[in-house]
């Protein structure tokens, strides 16, 4: 499919997207959610894709929705269109792993997109915020809740209520990041950690993933047991068998996702 505000390319079995309306700082319009929706579930379904990585520019990685667009439309039309919850839901149903690697500005639904990735590899030029306050809003995909699992309630009140970002060093210390690289490395960085989970078996890539966001969903005694049932469940792969005779043998496994 051809796109206007994305940029996608599949190489080496991992799918780049790039976020790509340099003017608007990535500003999320609809259109952009819409394309984004369709390359994630693309990439989901092709074959050749093991893992996928969204980025943006080396100034954004996308400063919020788009505020020109959302500014003229009343509590009717937000609410008929159901603004942002499409995208939030489609997100959450891609198998593959997905890194965010954030430079510059990840804001407001910028900020909330990258925390609906998997993990955030941020370039320390990188600044995180929900600043919907200033606008006489408050966040409207995700910022209230998974800010607030991922680094707890008070920097996520300070943040939601306060409007002020948090700059990439804090970010690491407060757990919204897994890594944060010198700018000039964050591509070279992120390719090479989705290198690696490329080289995974997908079946355990995906499963691992299943099994980490179920944490989010239910109680400890539950996730655990979800967690045992997926583990056993892998003893059904021939990748289980590979991986463990690869290991016995002193040499590196050759997964096939079966
Ligand atoms: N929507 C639409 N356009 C935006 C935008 C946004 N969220 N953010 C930046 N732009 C546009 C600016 O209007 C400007 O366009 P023009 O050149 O045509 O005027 C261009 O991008 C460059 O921006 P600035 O001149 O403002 O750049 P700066 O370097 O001075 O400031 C910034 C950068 C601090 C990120 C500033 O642009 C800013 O504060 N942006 C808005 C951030 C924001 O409030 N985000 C939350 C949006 S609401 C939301 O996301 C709801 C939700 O939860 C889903």
């Amino acid at each position: 499919m051809a796109y206007e505000t994305i940029i996608v390319d599949v190489e080496d079995h991992i799918c780049l997207i790039k976020l790509n309306r340099p003017d608007a700082l990535n500003a999320l319009n609809q259109q952009l959610l819409g394309e984004l929706m369709t390359a994630l579930e693309e990439a989901d379904a092709n074959d050749s894709v093991r893992c996928i990585v969204l980025t943006g520019s080396e100034k954004a990685f996308a400063a919020g929705a788009d505020i020109k667009e959302m500014s003229t439309m009343s509590f009717a039309e937000v609410n008929s269109v159901n603004l942002f919850a499409d995208a939030n839901v489609r997100i959450m149903q891609i198998r593959k792993p997905i890194i965010a690697a954030v430079s510059g500005y990840a804001l407001g639904g910028g900020c909330e997109i990258a925390m609906a990735c998997d993990f955030i590899i941020a370039a320390d030029n990188a600044k995180f915020g929900q600043p919907e306050i200033n606008l006489g809003v408050i966040a409207g995909m995700g910022g209230s809740q998974r800010l607030t699992l991922a680094v707890g309630k008070s920097k996520a009140m300070d943040m939601n209520l306060t409007g002020r970002f948090m700059d990439a060093e804090e970010a690491d210390r407060s757990g919204l990041v897994s890594r944060v690289v010198p700018a000039k490395k964050l591509m070279e960085e992120t390719m090479s950690a989705a290198n690696k989970i490329a080289e995974k078996s997908l079946i355990a890539a995906r499963t691992a993933k299943e099994a980490v966001n179920r944490s989010f969903e239910v109680p400890l005694t539950e996730g655990l047991l979800v967690e045992r049932r997926l583990f056993h469940s892998l003893f059904a792969t021939e990748d289980q068998n590979e991986g463990m005779e690869a290991f016995l043998e002193k040499r590196e496994a050759q997964f096939r996702d079966r």
